[in-house]
């Protein structure tokens, strides 16, 4: 590790995206984005400066000195923010529930109206953010990536993300966790560790307590990506 933080500053992505069909319907998911804002409030209780990057959601945004949040709506505005401010952070949490297809050929100047017809709708891929930002950051820089899975190949699947996505940990969280108030997470290091919160309180908000703890112990050596 060059630069040892001290605190380090914590980048957060929380919230689903809403990719826009036309000028009233999107795409969206049931992110609510309640595990990265409780990694935010965590953060900045631990006097690390944040940077929340936060989608939309009805939850209500953190405040205080050391928070700074940011919105977005689509997955293209999360590329453009992420590329702004990660070179100035240590620490990622890709929390966002960030889409995978969008609409092709949206119209948001417009609103199509309902004939008796049906109406098919082409998507095309996104880009997998925060694989991009794993194959450029500096190397000291820590990233800590999300996996929504099926109970029945949830290590197995969530592994094969931390390394296809070059990250240095994966917290895997059972499908049951997108929108809730708690999840049975386990995080995932590259060097094939499976570390779990102590039993009890599953709120995300222990969680991200427990989270916090994790990255802090590797404070001085992260582990590679
Ligand atoms: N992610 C991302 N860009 C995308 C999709 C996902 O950066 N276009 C990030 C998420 O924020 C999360 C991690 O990748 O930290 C895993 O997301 P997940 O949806 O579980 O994985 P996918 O890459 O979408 O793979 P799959 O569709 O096979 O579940």
């Amino acid at each position: 590790m060059s630069t040892p933080w001290d605190p380090p500053r914590v980048l957060v992505t929380a919230g689903p995206t809403h990719e826009p069909i036309d000028a009233v319907r999107v795409v969206a998911n049931r992110s609510s984005g309640r595990m990265g804002i409780a990694l935010a409030e965590a953060a900045a209780r631990r006097r690390m400066h944040t940077t929340l990057l936060l989608g939309p959601t009805a939850l209500t945004a953190p405040t205080g000195p050391l928070i700074a949040t940011l919105r977005f709506e689509t997955a293209a505005d999360l590329r453009s923010l992420l590329k702004e401010h990660w070179p100035r952070h240590d620490v990622l949490f890709m929390a966002a529930a960030v889409a995978d297809y969008r609409p092709a050929a949206p119209q948001p100047g417009a609103k199509r109206r309902r004939t008796g017809d049906r109406w098919t709708l082409e998507l095309e891929p996104t880009p997998d953010l925060v694989a991009e930002l794993a194959a450029s950051g500096r190397p000291d820089q820590v990233i800590v990536g999300f996996a929504l899975e099926p109970a029945d190949e949830l290590m197995d699947s969530a592994r094969r993300k931390l390394h296809r996505k070059g990250l240095t940990a994966i917290v895997a969280n059972p499908l049951e966790a997108m929108g809730a108030e708690q999840s049975d997470a386990a995080l995932l290091l590259r060097d094939g560790r499976i570390l779990k919160p102590p039993p009890g309180d599953r709120t995300k908000k222990a969680l991200a307590e427990w989270l916090l703890d994790q990255v802090a112990t590797w404070h001085d050596a992260p582990p590679a990506r």
